[in-house]
């Protein structure tokens, strides 16, 4: 018998609803993923402001389950175990959703799993390219986050490798855009601004990647410091900043050492599937280089499609389906969120 897992996303500024089908083979199947987005309402600040995120959380958590019910063809009644995300994420953003879960838990008396974000990101790759093999290798870009992963199982098992040292990819793109006058969020006008500039015409520096670094360790602030630098230089010689040459040359250094570690990681390892996921995944340059390094390397590589990447219910829905057929035992209802939660503590 399948089973219906309804997942809940609230931890920045995405409210997403997902709902899923878990097939008796284990297999899991997408049914409906709405999201509302208060993304423009940040924009003027240049970043999420946590309070304006938790408002819009409230009004729009009910509407966006009914749209995903409504698109899934199902009802309330159908649900047999409820997944939400219980960290890491704003604290305000995050109680929103689980105080939601848990009304729908209670009302319906059905299982309650309080699960990670980050392991959301790798679980709803499952979703279009079917189950894990294990262990993979997960590279995680998104605003907030930037680690490698080893995942011996996305339900049980994830082990971080490295990780960012100051600024996440995703954040280091937002900050870049505002030094080029680009909109918020960064991410897309880059790339955009990139495909028509020279990746090749400023050599900007690869953090962390010398002899004594960490290898597997991000370090993403040098970089965004030294575009700043760059542009001031230009402006103060009264040259026009050469906005796709500069988006270009950044996008390049940072496609260059995720993709590299990546790839590291993955031989020493000697894992054979690379998953990259994130908000920072839908980046056009990263996928090809990945998808040139990897198939140098013999490695399997796995991108979920774009809107799938960026925050959604359906990688909790997804994730909650793997943790349930995994036989984890649910969460207590008085679960609270954790802002922190590490990325080990895959359900709570
Ligand atoms: O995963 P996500 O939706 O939210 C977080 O959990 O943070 O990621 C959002 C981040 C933003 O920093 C945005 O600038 C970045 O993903 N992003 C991109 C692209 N699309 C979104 N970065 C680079 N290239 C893109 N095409
Ligand atoms: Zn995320």
């Amino acid at each position: 018998m399948s089973r219906i897992v309804l997942g809940i996303e609230s931890s920045c500024d995405e409210t997403g609803v997902g709902l899923v089908r878990l097939h008796e083979d284990g297999t899991v199947e997408l049914l409906a993923d709405e999201v509302a987005s208060s993304v423009e309402q940040h924009a003027r600040f240049g970043g999420v402001v946590p309070e304006v995120a938790s408002r819009a959380h409230l009004e729009a958590m009910t509407p966006t389950a009914e749209r995903a019910f409504a698109t899934a063809g199902l009802t309330l009644s159908d649900v047999d175990a409820i997944a939400v995300t219980a960290g890491p994420g704003l604290a305000g953003a995050l109680l929103v959703g689980v105080a939601a879960a848990k009304a729908y838990a209670a009302a319906l008396d059905v299982p309650l799993f309080g699960v990670n974000h980050l392991a959301g990101h790798i679980a709803v790759d499952t979703l279009q390219h079917g189950p894990l093999p294990s262990p993979c290798l997960a590279l995680l870009v998104s605003g907030g986050h930037t680690q490698l992963l080893r995942v011996d199982d996305v339900a049980t098992t994830i082990t971080e490798i490295g990780s960012t040292v100051d600024d996440a990819a995703g954040e280091a793109y937002d900050k870049v855009a505002r030094v080029l006058d680009l909109p918020y969020p960064g991410g897309p006008p880059i790339d955009a601004a990139a495909r028509r500039g020279d990746p090749a015409a400023i050599a900007f520096p690869r953090g962390m990647t010398g002899p004594r670094d960490a290898a597997f360790d991000f370090s993403f602030s040098g970089l965004k410091t030294a575009v700043a630098r760059w542009v001031e230089g230009a402006e103060r010689r009264g040259e026009t900043v050469p906005v796709d040459d500069v988006a270009a040359s950044f996008q390049e250094a940072v496609a260059d050492v995720l993709t590299a570690k990546a790839i590291r990681a993955a031989r020493e390892a000697g894992i054979g599937t690379l998953v990259i996921s994130g908000g920072v995944a839908a980046n056009s340059r990263l996928s090809t280089l990945a998808a040139q390094r990897c198939a140098e390397a013999g490695i399997e590589l796995r991108v979920p499609r774009p809107r799938l990447c960026t925050d959604n219910g359906a990688m909790i829905a997804a994730l909650g389906a793997h943790v349930l057929a995994a036989g984890v035992r649910p969460s207590a209802l008085d679960l609270s969120a954790d802002p922190s939660l590490p990325v080990s503590t895959i359900s709570i």
